[in-house]
């Protein structure tokens, strides 16, 4: 679990992502499915051209379920169901789509995201990622 000053860190960014879910959720799946191309195949349904409708929507969903799990981690519990259970996402995937999440704020926030934030990032998607793949075993 994050000790108190990650999860400052976590908030204070989050605080910086709220105005800006869609363009920032967006820009992460593009990266995803541009590094890791076999990503796409989970999302066959979607029209996956650049700045698409569907991935600015779900670039959205994305990110703003982050900000719910900043608040409180039980917020995933639904997500967590419906990615063990109904969309069988390989759990390797979340590494890979929290690391473009990362790469993101990175380039987008360079004088905020200094070392710690980097690293209380990293291990709350590293948080978020085990709650959602929790139901597989
Ligand atoms: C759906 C969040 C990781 C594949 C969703 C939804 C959210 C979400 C909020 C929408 C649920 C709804 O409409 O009720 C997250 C978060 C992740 C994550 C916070 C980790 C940080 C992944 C990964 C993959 C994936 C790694 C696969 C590479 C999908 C798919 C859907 C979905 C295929 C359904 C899309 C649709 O048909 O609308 N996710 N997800 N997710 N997620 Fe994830």
């Amino acid at each position: 679990t994050l000790t108190d000053s990650e999860k400052s860190a976590v908030v204070a960014l989050w605080s910086k992502i709220a105005p800006q879910t869609s363009a920032l959720g967006a820009e992460a799946l593009e990266r995803l499915f541009t590094g890791f191309p076999q990503t796409k195949t989970y999302f066959s349904h979607f029209d996956l051209s650049h700045g698409s409708a569907d991935i600015q929507k779900h670039g959205g969903k994305v990110l703003s379920a982050l900000g719910e799990a900043a608040k409180n981690m039980d917020n995933l519990s639904a997500l967590s169901d419906l990615h063990a259970y109904n969309l069988r996402v390989d759990p390797g995937n979340f590494k890979l789509l929290s690391h473009t999440i990362l790469v993101t704020l990175a380039v987008h926030f360079p004088s905020e995201f200094d070392a710690s934030t980097h690293a209380a990032w990293d291990k709350f998607l590293a948080e978020v990622s085990s709650v959602l793949t929790s139901k597989y075993r």
